[in-house]
Parts: structure tokens; C-alpha cells; sequence
């Protein structure tokens, strides 16, 4: 099916799903949520001291890399709108969600400036450089665009959620349980809607998903030292290969979308079928490696520590 055909086939979901989302909605306030008691004054050239907050480096590379990539909201708005079209409801959709998500990265900075839990300056920095290159996953096709938003809105929740458990401050864990609340709502909104487009046309959504589980990134590309704090944050168990297998693509493409179940697709959607499966089955694998290796560390670090 030709990509506006299948636009224009499923701008009713878009409504019902856009409505059904409007109507379970809660309205929440960033404000609400930031421990602003724990903020201070200071000079201009403060030097900021880790130790003002205790954490480990994991944490605070995965807080880092979340808000930063909250911050980069106006190319994930332009990549959406580009893709799905700023009228009907489509377009109304593009811009609610972009409104939610604006709310992230407010109440994160709030949080992170008032808590020192992150060096002000180098978040700053590194913000700027990061919104001054504009940097996304490219995703120029309807079907890749509905199959990513959907992995990458759970990805993101699972990560922040995660992230969250490991903050020893109830306000934090608090902020970023709201947050993941609301990218659990945009993956559900996303996975119905993949859900209309497999009935649509079942080959080419099949095609998307192969594309898009082999060369699924994070959104947190274009980060500075992105590869290092992805793997801290892999380290810490906050999000891996594992956790990606597990909690996102078997519950997703295995699980909602059934694709096993899938008949009549087209010889093409079929090896790109099979070879999903496979490579599903590889990141489990390499996921379990890494595990096992992490958990070899972990106890050789302990037995390291009691010597
Ligand atoms: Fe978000
Ligand atoms: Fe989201």
C-alpha cells in the first residue's frame, strides 16, 4: 500500500485512538513534583561537587542521557510531523504529544537543578551542543516511523522507570515514575496503531519491524559521549540487551502483534519474518552473555572488597 493511502486509512484510528488518550488523560504539574526545599543559591562560578549528592556514575549517566534526550523534542516533533503530516489527526496528535513530552524535560532540569544531582554547567553545555546538531534516528517511511515510535516510547519508560528505582530520593523515583506513566501512554497509543496498519497491510508492516529490530538505536544519538553512558547505563542493568529482548521486543512484535501468527504475507515479508526471529533470538543471546559477565564482575568486585 502506497504511503498516503495508508495514512489516509488510518486517520480514523489516529481520532479514536487521539480521543480515547484525551479522555484517560490526567493532568499533572511539574511544580508539584520537585523537592524545591532542597535548592540553594549560589555564585555564579560555583564549582559543582559530586559528593554534594550521593550516586553512582550509572545513574547519573542515565539521568543525563534521558534529559538530554527529552531536550531534543523539536527534531523528534519535525521527524513526526514530516512523516505522518501536520493536518487531520494526525497533526493533532503530533502536537499533544509533543506538549506531554515538553513536560519531561521540565520537570527533569527542575529536579536535577535543584537536587545538584548533575554538574549544571556540562548539562548545559552538552545540551546545547546536542540541540545545536539536530541529531535522530532517521525514519523516512509510515510503517518504520509507527513500528519505531512504539519500541522507542516502551524503551524509554523501561529506562526511566529504571532509572528512577535506583535514586535513593523518594522525589526522584516520584518524577520519574510521572514520566514513564506518559511514555507508557504514547506506547500504547503507537502499538494500536501499529496493530491497524498490521491489518492494513501485514507484509509491509512486517518488513518495517525486520528493519526496525535490526537497526534499533536508542534516541539518545548525537549525545555527547553517548556510546559511553549507553554503556554504564547497559552495566547497570538500567537498560541492556536483556531488558530490550525482554521487555520490549518479545512483549511487542512476539506477543501484541503476534507476527508468528501472521498469514498470507508475501513471500519477501515472509524470509523478512524469519529472519526477526532469528535475530531476536541472537539479542537474547548476547543479552544473556552480557548478564552472565556483569554478574561475574559484580561478584569478583565483592569478593575484591571483603579481601
Ligand atoms: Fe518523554
Ligand atoms: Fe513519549
Amino acid at each position: 500500500m502506497d504511503q498516503n493511502a495508508m495514512l489516509n486509512e488510518l486517520e480514523p484510528t489516529v481520532a479514536r485512538l487521539l480521543d480515547k488518550h484525551l479522555a484517560t488523560s490526567k493532568e499533572w504539574f511539574p511544580h508539584e513534583l520537585v523537592p524545591w526545599s532542597q535548592g540553594r543559591d549560589f555564585e555564579p562560578d560555583t564549582e559543582w561537587d559530586p559528593n554534594e549528592v550521593a550516586m553512582t556514575p550509572a545513574v547519573r549517566s542515565s539521568l543525563f542521557v534521558n534529559l538530554l534526550t527529552e531536550d531534543n523534542l523539536p527534531y523528534y516533533f519535525r521527524t513526526i510531523e514530516t512523516l505522518f503530516g501536520r493536518d487531520t489527526a494526525w497533526g493533532t496528535w503530533a502536537r499533544r504529544w509533543t506538549a506531554e513530552e515538553g513536560r519531561h524535560s521540565i520537570v527533569l532540569r527542575d529536579y536535577l537543578t535543584v537536587t545538584r544531582a548533575l554538574n549544571p554547567v556540562a548539562l548545559e553545555r552538552a545540551r546545547m551542543k546536542q540541540v545545536e546538531k539536530g541529531e535522530t534516528p532517521v525514519v523516512d517511511v509510515v510503517t518504520d516511523g509507527i513500528v519505531y515510535v512504539t519500541l522507542q516510547e516502551l524503551a524509554t519508560r523501561i529506562a526511566h522507570h529504571n532509572t528512577g528505582k535506583l535514586l535513593e530520593d523518594k522525589a526522584g523515583y516520584e518524577v520519574m515514575k510521572r514520566v514513564a506513566a506518559d511514555e507508557n501512554r504514547h506506547h500504547l497509543f503507537y502499538r494500536d496503531l501499529g496493530t491497524a496498519a498490521l491489518e492494513l497491510d501485514p507484509s509491509a508492516m512486517v518488513l518495517a519491524m525486520e528493519r526496525q529490530v535490526r537497526d534499533f538505536e536508542m534516541p539518545g544519538t548525537g549525545i555527547v559521549d553517548f556510546e559511553s553512558h549507553a554503556m554504564a547505563i547497559a552495566k547497570a542493568g538500567i537498560y541492556d540487551f536483556t531488558v530490550h529482548h525482554d521487555s520490549v521486543l518479545v512483549p511487542v512484535i512476539l506477543r501484541h502483534w503476534n507476527i508468528e501468527a501472521l498469514e498470507g504475507l508475501s513471500p519477501e515479508a515472509e524470509q523478512a519474518r524469519a529472519r526477526m526471529v532469528k535475530r531476536m533470538e541472537r539479542i537474547a543471546r548476547v543479552g544473556r552473555r552480557f548478564s552472565a559477565k556483569r554478574d561475574q564482575n559484580a561478584e569478583a568486585e565483592l569478593i575484591g572488597a571483603s579481601a
